[in-house]
């Protein structure tokens, strides 16, 4: 395990996005707008695939997006795990499920036994529904108090990447929303969206 919670300066969503082009080569498709926030979209392309046929898995080159938005924290928190590719976005991983022999056998709703406070850069990838939750054996999580277990654990500056259909509740004092980019894998497949939060700092008393 290694500790990447960063303390100093972040990039700027600008520089993110820069170095996105730089490391994927692909054409702009984020804009920082002028109120502050990232909008865009990923289009898969034949790029769509998951490398470990696992059900509901990354599409390959998901990671290597995210990773490029992120070239100041190289070292993720794999939240909800499955089987990611940890060679694409190293990290440690939290899944509910001990067949995929996660480096934390947890729930994500409680985290009780992640040390958050290690991490600069969550990315989570939850099931999306009741059916979906039904191939892993697991009851559907709710999403709020996944994301309240973040803020509770997480320093200041820490960034959540929520890949799922929905936007999840948080607390607008626990995070702020920064980016929301749609994701188009291929025909007849679901739209997604990356929902990237960042935790607020802590209010001083
Ligand atoms: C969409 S899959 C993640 C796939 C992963 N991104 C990959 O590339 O392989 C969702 C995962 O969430 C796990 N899961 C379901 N409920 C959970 C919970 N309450 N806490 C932690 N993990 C959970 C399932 O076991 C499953 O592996």
């Amino acid at each position: 395990m290694k500790s990447i919670s960063r303390t100093r300066k972040p990039l700027t969503w600008q520089q993110r996005l820069d170095n996105y082009t730089k490391w994927t080569g692909f054409p702009q498709s984020m804009f920082v707008s002028p109120d502050g926030r990232v909008y865009g979209t990923w289009i898969m392309g034949n790029d769509y695939r998951v490398k470990s046929t696992y059900y509901g898995g990354y599409p390959a080159g998901y990671l290597h997006r995210v990773r490029a938005l992120f070239p100041d924290r190289p070292y993720a928190l794999h939240l909800f795990s499955g089987k990611v590719d940890t060679e694409a976005m190293p990290g440690d991983t939290v899944d509910i499920n001990p067949h995929n022999h996660p480096t934390y056998l947890d729930d994500a709703q409680t985290l009780k036994k992640v040390p958050l406070g290690l991490y600069g850069l969550v990315l989570a990838d939850p099931p999306y529904s009741v059916e979906d939750s039904e191939h892993y054996q697991t009851t559907m999580i709710k999403r709020n108090v996944v994301m309240r277990a973040l803020g509770e654990g997480l320093n200041p500056g820490a960034y959540v990447v929520w890949l799922d259909q929905v936007l999840p509740m948080y607390r607008k004092d626990q995070f702020s929303l920064e980016a929301a980019i749609g994701m188009m894998k291929s025909t007849n497949h679901r739209f997604r969206m990356v929902s990237i939060f960042r935790k607020r700092p802590t209010p001083k008393k």
